[in-house]
Protein backbone atom coordinates (compact mmCIF):
# COMPACT_ATOMS: atom_id res chain seq x y z
CA UNK A 1 0.00 0.00 0.00
CA UNK A 2 1.31 3.40 -1.02
CA UNK A 3 0.59 6.24 1.44
CA UNK A 4 0.34 9.73 -0.45
CA UNK A 5 -0.45 13.31 -0.58
CA UNK A 6 -1.91 15.09 -3.32
CA UNK A 7 -0.83 18.51 -4.47
CA UNK A 8 -3.71 19.91 -6.99
CA UNK A 9 -4.98 22.73 -8.78
CA UNK A 10 -7.89 20.67 -9.74
CA UNK A 11 -10.42 22.35 -11.51
CA UNK A 12 -13.25 19.92 -12.31
CA UNK A 13 -16.69 20.88 -12.29
CA UNK A 14 -15.49 24.54 -13.81
CA UNK A 15 -17.32 25.28 -16.97
CA UNK A 16 -14.35 24.87 -19.57
CA UNK A 17 -11.24 23.69 -17.26
CA UNK A 18 -9.43 21.34 -17.53
CA UNK A 19 -10.38 17.90 -16.27
CA UNK A 20 -7.26 15.92 -15.43
CA UNK A 21 -6.50 16.38 -12.05
CA UNK A 22 -10.20 15.68 -10.74
CA UNK A 23 -9.37 12.15 -12.46
CA UNK A 24 -6.27 11.79 -10.55
CA UNK A 25 -7.90 12.52 -7.41
CA UNK A 26 -10.47 9.65 -8.34
CA UNK A 27 -7.28 7.51 -9.23
CA UNK A 28 -6.24 7.94 -5.37
CA UNK A 29 -9.08 7.17 -3.98
CA UNK A 30 -10.36 4.11 -6.46
CA UNK A 31 -6.65 2.18 -6.79
CA UNK A 32 -6.81 -0.09 -4.15
CA UNK A 33 -2.60 0.18 -3.64
CA UNK A 34 -3.19 3.58 -2.98
CA UNK A 35 -4.11 5.61 -0.03
CA UNK A 36 -4.10 9.21 0.17
CA UNK A 37 -4.17 10.52 2.99
CA UNK A 38 -3.65 14.01 2.99
CA UNK A 39 -4.79 17.32 -0.34
CA UNK A 40 -2.95 20.33 -1.24
CA UNK A 41 -4.50 23.34 -3.11
CA UNK A 42 -2.59 25.11 -5.67
CA UNK A 43 -3.35 27.55 -7.92
CA UNK A 44 -2.92 26.86 -12.02
CA UNK A 45 -6.09 25.54 -13.61
CA UNK A 46 -7.66 27.34 -11.38
CA UNK A 47 -7.22 29.55 -8.47
CA UNK A 48 -6.56 28.41 -5.32
CA UNK A 49 -10.30 29.10 -3.62
CA UNK A 50 -11.61 27.19 -7.10
CA UNK A 51 -9.57 24.65 -6.76
CA UNK A 52 -10.34 24.11 -2.95
CA UNK A 53 -13.77 24.13 -2.89
CA UNK A 54 -14.11 22.17 -6.79
CA UNK A 55 -11.52 19.52 -4.19
CA UNK A 56 -13.91 19.05 -1.82
CA UNK A 57 -16.64 19.03 -3.73
CA UNK A 58 -15.24 16.21 -5.42
CA UNK A 59 -14.49 14.25 -2.65
CA UNK A 60 -17.94 14.80 -1.61
CA UNK A 61 -19.31 13.32 -4.80
CA UNK A 62 -16.56 10.62 -4.36
CA UNK A 63 -18.22 9.90 -1.18
CA UNK A 64 -14.41 10.46 0.86
CA UNK A 65 -15.18 13.67 2.67
CA UNK A 66 -12.99 12.96 5.62
CA UNK A 67 -9.62 13.13 3.34
CA UNK A 68 -8.31 16.31 4.71
CA UNK A 69 -7.98 19.19 2.53
CA UNK A 70 -6.02 22.37 2.98
CA UNK A 71 -5.43 25.43 1.07
CA UNK A 72 -2.26 26.73 -0.51
CA UNK A 73 -0.68 29.37 -2.53
CA UNK A 74 -2.40 32.01 -4.62
CA UNK A 75 0.45 33.18 -6.29
CA UNK A 76 3.63 31.80 -7.79
CA UNK A 77 6.36 32.64 -5.78
CA UNK A 78 8.07 35.56 -7.72
CA UNK A 79 6.10 36.10 -10.50
CA UNK A 80 1.88 36.91 -10.27
CA UNK A 81 0.27 35.29 -13.07
CA UNK A 82 -2.56 33.94 -10.76
CA UNK A 83 -5.58 32.83 -12.86
CA UNK A 84 -8.76 33.30 -12.05
CA UNK A 85 -11.66 31.13 -12.17
CA UNK A 86 -14.75 30.70 -11.36
CA UNK A 87 -17.50 28.35 -9.23
CA UNK A 88 -20.64 27.01 -11.27
CA UNK A 89 -23.69 28.77 -10.55
CA UNK A 90 -25.52 27.95 -7.44
CA UNK A 91 -22.43 26.39 -5.90
CA UNK A 92 -21.33 28.07 -2.53
CA UNK A 93 -17.27 28.63 -2.13
CA UNK A 94 -16.39 26.54 0.83
CA UNK A 95 -13.29 26.76 3.52
CA UNK A 96 -11.02 23.97 3.80
CA UNK A 97 -8.81 22.76 7.35
CA UNK A 98 -7.46 25.79 8.72
CA UNK A 99 -3.48 24.96 8.56
CA UNK A 100 -2.36 26.89 5.31
CA UNK A 101 -0.68 23.37 2.82
CA UNK A 102 2.68 24.01 3.19
CA UNK A 103 2.35 23.76 6.88
CA UNK A 104 0.00 20.65 6.48
CA UNK A 105 2.70 19.31 4.41
CA UNK A 106 5.22 19.94 6.71
CA UNK A 107 3.71 18.05 9.70
CA UNK A 108 2.66 15.27 7.68
CA UNK A 109 6.01 14.25 6.38
CA UNK A 110 7.35 15.46 9.82
CA UNK A 111 4.83 12.76 11.92
CA UNK A 112 5.56 10.15 9.33
CA UNK A 113 9.18 10.37 7.54
CA UNK A 114 10.05 8.20 4.86
CA UNK A 115 6.64 6.95 4.60
CA UNK A 116 4.75 9.10 2.18
CA UNK A 117 4.82 10.24 -1.59
CA UNK A 118 3.92 13.85 -2.79
CA UNK A 119 2.18 13.84 -6.02
CA UNK A 120 2.50 16.93 -6.74
CA UNK A 121 0.00 17.83 -10.12
CA UNK A 122 0.36 21.66 -10.34
CA UNK A 123 2.62 24.73 -10.01
CA UNK A 124 5.03 23.35 -7.79
CA UNK A 125 5.06 26.85 -5.09
CA UNK A 126 3.11 24.90 -2.13
CA UNK A 127 6.06 22.08 -2.42
CA UNK A 128 8.79 25.05 -2.90
CA UNK A 129 7.10 26.87 0.13
CA UNK A 130 7.26 23.83 2.02
CA UNK A 131 10.89 23.10 1.23
CA UNK A 132 11.57 26.69 2.75
CA UNK A 133 9.98 26.07 5.79
CA UNK A 134 11.26 23.14 6.75
CA UNK A 135 14.65 22.21 5.20
CA UNK A 136 14.39 18.76 6.73
CA UNK A 137 10.73 18.14 4.21
CA UNK A 138 12.62 17.24 0.82
CA UNK A 139 14.67 14.37 2.43
CA UNK A 140 11.63 13.48 4.69
CA UNK A 141 9.47 12.43 1.59
CA UNK A 142 9.69 8.69 0.75
CA UNK A 143 9.57 9.83 -2.98
CA UNK A 144 8.41 12.70 -5.12
CA UNK A 145 6.60 12.32 -8.60
CA UNK A 146 5.96 15.49 -10.25
CA UNK A 147 3.81 15.94 -13.41
CA UNK A 148 5.35 18.68 -14.88
CA UNK A 149 8.11 19.80 -17.70
CA UNK A 150 9.10 18.29 -21.14
CA UNK A 151 12.10 17.36 -21.70
CA UNK A 152 12.38 15.18 -25.15
CA UNK A 153 10.77 17.95 -27.06
CA UNK A 154 9.41 21.38 -26.12
CA UNK A 155 6.03 22.95 -26.15
CA UNK A 156 6.36 24.92 -29.52
CA UNK A 157 5.29 28.01 -27.91
CA UNK A 158 6.53 31.39 -27.60
CA UNK A 159 4.04 32.43 -24.99
CA UNK A 160 4.61 29.55 -23.29
CA UNK A 161 7.92 27.89 -23.44
CA UNK A 162 7.44 25.78 -20.49
CA UNK A 163 4.84 23.04 -19.77
CA UNK A 164 2.37 24.52 -17.99
CA UNK A 165 3.20 23.41 -14.21
CA UNK A 166 6.46 24.43 -14.77
CA UNK A 167 5.83 27.27 -16.23
CA UNK A 168 3.33 28.84 -13.80
CA UNK A 169 5.81 28.95 -11.16
CA UNK A 170 9.40 28.37 -12.60
CA UNK A 171 11.18 30.13 -9.72
CA UNK A 172 9.20 26.99 -7.23
CA UNK A 173 10.18 24.33 -9.86
CA UNK A 174 13.84 25.40 -9.82
CA UNK A 175 13.85 25.63 -5.65
CA UNK A 176 12.49 21.59 -6.12
CA UNK A 177 15.53 20.87 -8.61
CA UNK A 178 17.98 22.31 -6.39
CA UNK A 179 16.87 21.07 -2.75
CA UNK A 180 18.54 18.26 -3.07
CA UNK A 181 15.62 15.29 -3.76
CA UNK A 182 15.68 13.49 -6.65
CA UNK A 183 12.14 14.06 -7.82
CA UNK A 184 10.30 11.75 -10.71
CA UNK A 185 9.16 13.73 -13.51
CA UNK A 186 6.43 12.49 -15.31
CA UNK A 187 6.27 15.47 -18.69
CA UNK A 188 4.59 16.06 -21.84
CA UNK A 189 6.41 13.54 -23.68
CA UNK A 190 4.53 11.10 -21.91
CA UNK A 191 1.42 12.17 -21.05
CA UNK A 192 0.51 13.59 -24.51
CA UNK A 193 0.55 9.95 -24.94
CA UNK A 194 -2.46 8.61 -22.77
CA UNK A 195 -6.17 10.07 -24.10
CA UNK A 196 -9.64 10.03 -23.43
CA UNK A 197 -11.43 10.63 -26.43
CA UNK A 198 -15.13 11.41 -27.37
CA UNK A 199 -16.18 8.17 -27.32
CA UNK A 200 -14.81 7.48 -23.68
CA UNK A 201 -16.44 10.22 -22.41
CA UNK A 202 -19.78 9.66 -23.88
CA UNK A 203 -19.64 6.14 -22.63
CA UNK A 204 -18.80 7.65 -19.43
CA UNK A 205 -21.83 10.62 -19.41
CA UNK A 206 -23.96 7.64 -19.89
CA UNK A 207 -22.90 6.01 -16.57
CA UNK A 208 -25.59 5.06 -13.94
CA UNK A 209 -22.50 5.58 -11.31
CA UNK A 210 -22.88 9.62 -10.51
CA UNK A 211 -18.46 10.30 -10.11
CA UNK A 212 -18.37 8.90 -13.81
CA UNK A 213 -21.32 10.71 -15.44
CA UNK A 214 -20.36 13.84 -14.05
CA UNK A 215 -16.86 13.15 -15.02
CA UNK A 216 -17.61 12.00 -18.31
CA UNK A 217 -20.11 15.68 -19.07
CA UNK A 218 -16.35 17.93 -18.06
CA UNK A 219 -14.42 15.70 -20.01
CA UNK A 220 -16.52 16.26 -23.25
CA UNK A 221 -17.35 19.80 -22.55
CA UNK A 222 -13.24 19.99 -22.35
CA UNK A 223 -12.62 18.16 -25.24
CA UNK A 224 -15.04 20.96 -27.07
CA UNK A 225 -12.87 23.44 -25.78
CA UNK A 226 -9.91 22.22 -26.91
CA UNK A 227 -11.21 21.91 -30.54
CA UNK A 228 -12.56 25.26 -30.10
CA UNK A 229 -9.58 26.99 -29.20
CA UNK A 230 -7.16 25.04 -31.52
CA UNK A 231 -9.86 26.27 -34.56
CA UNK A 232 -9.73 22.25 -35.17
CA UNK A 233 -13.34 20.40 -35.50
CA UNK A 234 -11.13 17.05 -35.39
CA UNK A 235 -9.31 17.33 -32.19
CA UNK A 236 -11.67 14.49 -30.68
CA UNK A 237 -9.32 13.60 -27.25
CA UNK A 238 -8.06 14.99 -24.39
CA UNK A 239 -4.70 14.24 -22.23
CA UNK A 240 -5.00 12.44 -18.92
CA UNK A 241 -1.49 14.25 -17.65
CA UNK A 242 -1.96 14.00 -14.05
CA UNK A 243 -3.71 10.03 -13.58
CA UNK A 244 -0.62 9.57 -15.58
CA UNK A 245 1.87 10.68 -12.58
CA UNK A 246 -0.69 9.08 -10.21
CA UNK A 247 -0.33 5.80 -11.79
CA UNK A 248 3.27 6.04 -11.99
CA UNK A 249 3.05 4.84 -7.74
CA UNK A 250 0.81 1.07 -8.22
CA UNK A 251 2.04 0.69 -11.90
CA UNK A 252 5.79 1.39 -12.38
CA UNK A 253 5.50 -0.95 -15.38
CA UNK A 254 3.74 1.99 -17.44
CA UNK A 255 6.96 4.16 -17.44
CA UNK A 256 10.30 4.23 -18.42
CA UNK A 257 12.63 6.32 -16.82
CA UNK A 258 16.19 8.06 -17.12
CA UNK A 259 18.30 9.30 -14.96
CA UNK A 260 19.21 13.46 -15.85
CA UNK A 261 20.11 16.55 -14.76
CA UNK A 262 17.08 18.84 -14.86
CA UNK A 263 17.56 22.43 -14.87
CA UNK A 264 14.73 25.02 -15.65
CA UNK A 265 15.09 28.65 -17.05
CA UNK A 266 14.31 31.34 -14.93
CA UNK A 267 14.93 34.13 -17.89
CA UNK A 268 12.68 36.25 -19.74
CA UNK A 269 12.19 34.30 -23.40
CA UNK A 270 12.44 30.77 -22.42
CA UNK A 271 10.89 31.11 -18.93
CA UNK A 272 9.86 27.42 -17.36
CA UNK A 273 11.72 25.65 -20.34
CA UNK A 274 13.65 22.96 -19.26
CA UNK A 275 16.48 21.29 -19.60
CA UNK A 276 17.18 17.02 -19.30
CA UNK A 277 20.86 16.42 -19.70
CA UNK A 278 21.49 12.36 -19.47
CA UNK A 279 24.70 12.43 -19.36
CA UNK A 280 25.81 15.18 -16.44
CA UNK A 281 29.44 13.93 -16.13
CA UNK A 282 30.51 14.51 -19.63
CA UNK A 283 29.83 16.66 -22.53
CA UNK A 284 28.92 15.82 -25.99
CA UNK A 285 32.14 17.88 -27.02
CA UNK A 286 34.18 16.50 -24.68
CA UNK A 287 34.12 19.01 -21.92
CA UNK A 288 34.23 17.90 -18.17
CA UNK A 289 30.79 18.21 -16.51
CA UNK A 290 30.37 18.63 -12.80
CA UNK A 291 26.28 18.25 -12.34
CA UNK A 292 25.14 15.77 -10.87
CA UNK A 293 21.79 13.65 -11.69
CA UNK A 294 18.93 15.86 -9.76
CA UNK A 295 15.81 13.68 -11.02
CA UNK A 296 14.54 10.76 -13.24
CA UNK A 297 12.43 12.07 -16.21
CA UNK A 298 9.69 9.50 -18.04
CA UNK A 299 11.01 8.85 -21.56
CA UNK A 300 8.50 6.50 -22.52
CA UNK A 301 4.90 5.44 -21.80
CA UNK A 302 2.81 1.95 -22.37
CA UNK A 303 -0.25 3.76 -23.58
CA UNK A 304 -2.67 1.04 -23.77
CA UNK A 305 -2.04 -0.82 -20.54
CA UNK A 306 -2.72 2.65 -19.08
CA UNK A 307 -5.65 2.74 -20.75
CA UNK A 308 -6.84 -0.41 -19.13
CA UNK A 309 -5.62 0.47 -15.97
CA UNK A 310 -7.12 4.00 -15.95
CA UNK A 311 -10.72 1.85 -17.52
CA UNK A 312 -10.30 -0.47 -15.09
CA UNK A 313 -9.74 1.41 -12.09
CA UNK A 314 -12.19 4.12 -12.80
CA UNK A 315 -14.66 1.23 -13.63
CA UNK A 316 -13.99 0.10 -9.60
CA UNK A 317 -15.91 3.59 -8.48
CA UNK A 318 -18.91 3.03 -6.90
O1 LIG B 1 0.56 20.54 -18.65
C1 LIG B 1 -0.31 19.67 -18.03
C2 LIG B 1 -0.67 20.14 -16.63
O2 LIG B 1 -1.29 21.41 -16.69
C3 LIG B 1 -1.63 19.25 -15.89
O3 LIG B 1 -1.33 19.23 -14.52
C4 LIG B 1 -2.98 19.83 -16.20
O4 LIG B 1 -3.85 19.80 -15.09
C5 LIG B 1 -2.67 21.18 -16.84
O5 LIG B 1 -3.42 22.23 -16.74
CA1 LIG C 1 -2.98 19.77 -12.82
Amino acid sequence: MERLILDTDLAMGAPGSDIDDGFALALCLADPQLDLELVTTVGGNTDVDTATTLTLELLDRLGRPEVPVHRGARDPLVRPRARQGSLPAGMAPREPRPEPAATALVEAVRAHPGELTLVAIGPLTNVALAMRLDPGFAGGLKRLVIMGGVFLQHTNEAGMPGEFNIWCDPEAAHAVLTSGVRADFVGLDVTLRVRVDRAQAEAMAASDQPFTAFAGQYTQAWIDHLAERGGDEAVDSCAMHDPLAVAALSRPDLLTWRDAYVAVELGDRLRGAMLADFHPERGKHGQEMDLEVNARVAVDVDAAAFNDYFTTTMGEIR
